[in-house]
């Protein structure tokens, strides 16, 4: 089974990716827990090209590099834990490239896309979770979060990260099997119960055949 977290920096995915691994695994699952974009040694490296705060990054080619880590942890990770009956979670995937890029950037939705669809193929999650948050409490979390200097994607104004909060609601509206919005403002111990109430019911039909 493939999950995914997904939000506007500061909205919670990696204590919930985390929290949902560790739930899984108390469970017997075996659980690959990655992090978009990285988790392969190109991956990572790209990672750093792209979160540099000193480079300028044309839209278009940070599209492809976002796509061209998430190709490499497709081949190396992702389809090869799938195959050994793994549950994969990851902190970000596909639907980052579209809210960031697309609805961000203002890049053509339909360019983006059918880049997405060359680099990932049939590899798409079983469930998405979209933890939405307003921007102004996702600042303020981030702040908390770190001493560090915010990164290059980090830099952009709040209207930036506005598009993209809505850019995630217009996925979820297109694809309500998949995307399950959840309200980030709750705790995260509301949060949490909810995720692993949809993961079991999603597990359930996996197992009846309902789901491959
Ligand atoms: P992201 O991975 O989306 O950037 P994090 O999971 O790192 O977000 O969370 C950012 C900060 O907000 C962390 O300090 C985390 O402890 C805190 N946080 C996460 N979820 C909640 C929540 N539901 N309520 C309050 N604080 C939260
Ligand atoms: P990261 O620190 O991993 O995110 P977060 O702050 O949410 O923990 O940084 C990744 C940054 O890259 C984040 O700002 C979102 C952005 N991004 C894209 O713009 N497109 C993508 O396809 C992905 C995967 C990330």
């Amino acid at each position: 089974m493939f999950i995914t977290f997904e939000g506007i920096d500061g909205s919670g995915k990696s204590t919930h990716a985390g929290l949902l691994a560790e739930w899984l695994r108390a469970r017997g699952h075996r659980v690959e827990l990655l992090r978009e974009p990285g988790a392969t040694p190109l991956a990572e490296a790209i990672r750093q090209i792209l979160l540099d705060a000193t480079l300028r990054i044309d839209p278009v080619a940070e599209l492809m590099l976002f796509c061209a880590a998430r190709r490499q942890l497709v081949e190396d990770v992702i389809r090869p834990a799938l195959a050994q009956g793994q549950v994969v979670i990851s902190d970000r995937y596909a639907d980052s490239t579209v809210a960031y890029q697309g609805y961000g950037r203002g890049l053509d939705l339909e360019m983006v896309e059918r880049i997405i669809g060359y680099a990932i193929g049939s590899v798409v999650p079983h469930v998405t979770f979209v933890l939405d948050v307003d921007v102004a409490t996702a600042l303020q979390r981030r702040g908390v979060r770190q001493s560090r200097t915010t990164d290059r994607m980090e830099d952009a104004p709040e209207a930036f990260f506005e598009r993209v909060r809505r850019g995630y609601l217009a996925i979820a509206a297109r694809e309500p099997e998949r995307v399950v919005v959840l309200d980030g403002i709750q705790s995260v111990e509301m949060i949490h119960s909810r995720v692993c109430a949809v993961v079991l019911e999603r597990l359930r039909q996996i197992h009846r055949g309902a789901l491959t």
